[in-house]
């Protein structure tokens, strides 16, 4: 039996930082507002005149995990991407990032599950390494949200809360039965899918209309978020899959060393924290700095709470997310 164990992180976030206060003089808003409802304080956008795109980002995070792991990009079995704003319509942003990279013929796979995208991916990946078929699996969580933000008072409730970033790990085999990957947990329910979603252009939105009958107000094209609807089953499901991960493996939530949940929204991770009775040293947050990266949100704020030294060797760390899908999971590791 094998087990699997995340070797390497990175992280890359965009050099612009975009605060609340230039939000505001493009929409009404108020940095008040976004603070008190989001905990946002800024986010980091792509440059608007850089070739800056979501394999692109995902190639810095992921160099930066391979070098931690102490392996080549040539020791790579498998690339798992996870992304809901990939470069192109097809193909997907794994083989980009893989021809950026130079890597070879691996295979390489996109995993659209956007919020729980790395959750996702990390399971993927927890099931190749453990069946034995790859020793090496490149996930990485990159989004380019901000160039498809609708910037206007009528996309704000979308729009102030998201923001640009890649994150990576590189997940390897490891003969430690005592240590890595212990179980992951996946949900889904999608009845919610039209709940946080954009339409087109798609198969339902064809490009050619897009072009022949554009409407700037057609809301298809835009980024759809029924925020309460999505904060209030996002707190019961997190708070789900946390407690199946915890009871998978006998553990208490006391026994958490570090609690990494999707940057959706703080007081959604706050609400996860009370409800656990979770100290402030248990969870660890960066929506504050970053906004909400979607699938880039949790290696982000994974390698950085490993960066900070808040995540040490034997420690119970617990990965948690929700979102558009609807789609939920979480990932019990011990470290
Ligand atoms: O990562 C994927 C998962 N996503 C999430 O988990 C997000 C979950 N949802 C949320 O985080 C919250 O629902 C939001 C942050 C999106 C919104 O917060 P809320 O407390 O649910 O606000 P609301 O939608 O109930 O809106 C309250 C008021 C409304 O005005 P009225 O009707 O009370 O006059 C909105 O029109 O706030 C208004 N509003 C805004 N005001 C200033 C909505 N967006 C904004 C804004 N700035 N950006």
């Amino acid at each position: 039996m094998f087990t699997s164990r995340i070797t390497g992180l990175g992280k890359f976030l965009p050099e612009r930082i975009v605060t609340n206060e230039e939000l505001s003089a493009l929409m009404d808003t108020s940095h008040d507002w976004i603070v008190e409802r989001t905990g946002i304080h800024e986010r980091r956008f792509v440059p608007k005149d850089s070739d800056e795109g979501t394999a692109s980002m995902g190639v810095k995070a992921a160099e930066q995990a391979i070098a931690r792991a102490g392996i080549s990009k040539d020791d790579i079995d498998l690339i798992v991407f996870a992304t809901l704003s990939p470069d192109y319509y097809f193909p997907g942003s794994g083989v980009l990032l893989q021809d950026l990279m130079g890597i070879g013929t691996c295979p390489a796979l996109d995993v659209r599950n956007q919020c729980s995208g790395f959750v996702y991916s990390l399971s993927v990946a927890d099931q190749f390494i453990k069946t034995g078929m790859y020793k090496n699996v490149l996930v990485v969580g990159s989004e380019y949200h901000s160039g498809g933000l609708d910037l206007t008072t009528r996309g704000r409730t979308v729009s102030v809360i998201f923001g640009d970033g890649a994150g990576a790990a590189v997940v390897s085999r490891s003969s430690e039965s005592d240590k890595g990957i212990l179980s992951t947990h996946l949900h889904s329910e999608g009845k919610h899918a039209k709940e946080l979603s954009i339409i087109g252009p798609s198969t339902k939105k064809w490009i050619h209309d897009v072009f022949e009958d554009y409407d700037p107000n057609d809301m298809d094209y835009h980024p759809y978020m029924n925020g309460q609807l999505v904060f209030k089953n996002a707190v019961v499901r997190f708070s789900e899959v946390i407690r199946q991960a915890l009871e998978a493996n006998d553990l208490q939530p006391s026994d958490i060393d570090m609690l990494v949940p999707h940057q959706a929204n703080l007081r959604i991770a706050q609400f996860v924290q009370k409800k656990f009775g979770l100290t402030d040293d248990q969870v660890y947050n960066n929506i504050m700095r970053y906004g909400n990266t979607t699938a880039a949100s949790i290696p982000i704020a994974l390698c950085e709470a490993w960066e900070e030294g808040k995540i040490k060797e034997g420690d119970h760390v617990m990965l948690a997310a929700f979102g558009s899908g609807f789609t939920w999971g979480s990932a019990m590791i011990r470290w």
